[in-house]
């Protein structure tokens, strides 16, 4: 693995994060839920992966709708009113549709009328490339204010019978605020990269233009997520320590000097094999995927939300993001709260 780097001590201007927001649907589906759909059990599922339950959203809400929902708290959070952003990114796995970008559907719920908007595919790694593509827009001074989505209705491309898959998901977004602020170091360095040639491990085949919406092509369920879940793990253990290590390399920031690793929330086991490379006591990882499952691309978005709100970062801790998802992607970034 070659990770591409982005400058760490870059002479061009910084990117602060200067306001969070998060939503998670009301409804929970617990691991007993679980049991009765398909043939699992609460035991298998927390040992094996550390999730208790995942929240799923109603049938009539879309992607944008919980993005739109974390935005408007991210603004909240920020003192901005949404006239001010002049770029909206939105990560997805589960746009609304093919197009247009879910990132228009947000603007037009919150009222963004002045941004540019587009949505971007790195899957669970969605949220750091965000970041990281809306960092270097106010870096180079082509947009001042950016707000960064991640959101997912992944309830929607679960193959409810299939047990090695559908006790692993849920729905939620997260948003966060970029600008740059004379004082803030910000994103410090981001260290990003992808794999096409296992592409196809994890993957949602339909609905594109390889296999598009037929009758034949839904009856083969081509519309849900696909998985190879042990090929994942392994590619997760190594991409999540490759990419921890090298963007503390690039910007010199030690392990010990980090507060807070916030990493993707896909399996218990997975954060337990990072904290023990980077030698950092798992009280040092934010994890709430037992309660969330894993929500792709909203994962570290709720992730930095929740951590922000419950008091866990203080002005000037050091943040560790980390991230893999499928592509195979994977991002690692390193912030000056
Ligand atoms: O954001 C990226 C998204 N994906 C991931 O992060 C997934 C990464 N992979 C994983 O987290 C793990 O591989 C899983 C949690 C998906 C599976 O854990 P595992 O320890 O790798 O189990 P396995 O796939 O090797 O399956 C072990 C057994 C199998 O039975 P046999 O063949 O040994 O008889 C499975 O059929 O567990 C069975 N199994 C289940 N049993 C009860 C698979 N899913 C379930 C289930 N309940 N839900």
């Amino acid at each position: 693995m070659t990770p591409h780097s982005s400058h760490a001590n870059s002479p061009l201007p910084s990117a602060s994060i200067i306001g969070t927001g998060s939503f998670v649907p009301k409804k929970v589906l617990t691991n007993a839920d679980l049991e009765r759909m398909v043939d699992t059990s609460d035991e298998w599922i927390t040992t094996r992966t550390g999730i208790k339950e995942r929240r799923i959203a109603l049938p009539t809400k879309a992607t944008s709708d919980m993005g739109a929902e974390a935005s408007k708290r991210a603004l909240q959070d920020a003192g901005l009113d949404a006239s001010r952003i002049d770029l909206i990114l939105c990560a997805t796995v589960t746009p609304d549709m093919p197009f247009p970008s879910t990132a228009c559907f947000i603007q037009k719920k919150i009222g963004a009328t002045g941004a540019a908007c587009l949505d971007l595919g790195a899957a669970c790694s969605g949220f750091l490339y965000a970041l990281e593509t809306a960092r270097q827009f106010v870096a180079t001074g082509t947009f001042k204010t950016i707000l960064v989505v991640g959101a997912e209705k992944l309830s929607s491309v679960v193959d409810w019978t299939d047990r090695n898959t559908c006790v692993l998901f849920g729905d939620a977004a997260g948003a966060a605020i970029l600008q740059h602020r004379a004082k803030g170091r910000g994103i410090l360095g981001t260290v990003m990269g992808s794999d096409g040639r296992h592409a196809d491990i994890l993957c949602l085949p339909g609905g594109g233009s390889k296999h598009p919406i037929t009758p034949e092509n839904v009856k083969d369920k081509l519309n849900t997520i696909k998985m190879s879940g042990k090929e994942t793990y392994k590619f997760a253990i190594t991409a999540m320590q490759n990419a921890a290590l090298a963007v503390l390399k690039k910007t010199g920031v030690s392990a010990e000097q980090i507060s807070l690793v916030i990493p993707h929330q896909a399996n218990l086991r997975i954060v337990e094999s990072l904290a023990d490379k980077l030698g950092v006591g798992l009280d040092r990882c934010y994890v709430n995927l037992d309660k969330y499952g894993n929500t792709s691309a909203a994962s570290v978005a709720v992730a930095l939300d929740e951590a922000a709100k419950s008091g866990r970062l203080k002005r000037g801790d050091l943040i560790l993001f980390v991230a893999f998802g499928g592509g195979l992607t994977w991002a690692a970034s390193v912030l000056e709260w």
